[in-house]
């Protein structure tokens, strides 16, 4: 090859590997939306859903506390709380599901469009500003994303410090979680979240 043609040849390799990276950049980035009166119908009504989602757990989880208490509840949040996503999705007809950056059920890792929302809300957090349902689009599915925070001591019976767990939901929690990383948490912080795809 002549100077020239190599020339050419390795700028055009440039060219295309500069599209590549802008593309893969273009994939990543997200514009995260916070919900308001100017957002589109669909995704208000979507809203609406996911604020049905964290009252029916917990009045659930408040019954199935009072009969088997904490140790024996967590089997239910095991099947019951999978089965209410399902129950959703059915219902509404958009894939409704939880999701944490700090997980305990492997399945509900947070993406990575997720947990970039995850962060913009604890960065918000950490500027004391309020923080709200979002909505965005990646790739051709919309996401709206509805933050959970542990609003109560409850809670902390499953999820608070591992000093304050009693040794009986430890157990249950190490023998069906094994690898839990939802612990740790303190009254107002941000848990996780609920999310509509569609
Ligand atoms: C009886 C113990 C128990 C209590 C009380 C409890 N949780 Fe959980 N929580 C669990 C278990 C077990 C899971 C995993 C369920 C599964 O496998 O889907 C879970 C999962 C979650 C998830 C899904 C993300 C993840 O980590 O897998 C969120 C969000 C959550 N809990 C929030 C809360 C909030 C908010 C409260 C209080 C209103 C609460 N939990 C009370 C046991 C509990």
């Amino acid at each position: 090859m002549k100077a020239k043609q190599i020339l050419t040849y390795v700028t055009f390799l440039m060219v295309i590997g500069s599209f590549s990276g802008m593309w893969a950049q273009a994939k990543q980035d997200i514009n995260i939306l916070e919900l308001d009166e100017k957002a589109p119908e669909e995704i208000k009504k979507t809203a609406e859903i996911l604020d049905k989602f964290p009252p029916t757990l917990i009045s659930e989880l408040t019954n199935s506390i009072k009969e088997r208490g904490y140790a024996g509840s967590i089997s239910f949040c095991k099947t019951r709380a999978p089965q209410i996503a399902a129950e959703f999705s059915k219902t509404y007809n958009k894939k409704i599901y939880r999701v944490s950056d700090k997980n305990r059920n492997p399945n509900q890792k947070a993406s990575e469009d997720e947990q970039k929302v995850i962060e913009f809300w604890l960065k918000r957090i950490k500027e004391n500003q309020p923080i709200k349902t979002v909505y965005y689009k990646v790739g051709d599915k919309t996401k709206v994303m509805k933050p959970m925070r542990i609003p109560n001591e409850m809670c902390l019976s499953c999820h608070g410090d591992l000093n304050t767990i009693s040794p009986e939901v430890k157990e249950v929690l190490k023998k069906e979680y094994p690898q839990d990383r939802a612990t740790g948490y303190k009254i107002n912080d941000l848990r996780g979240a609920v999310v509509a795809e569609f």
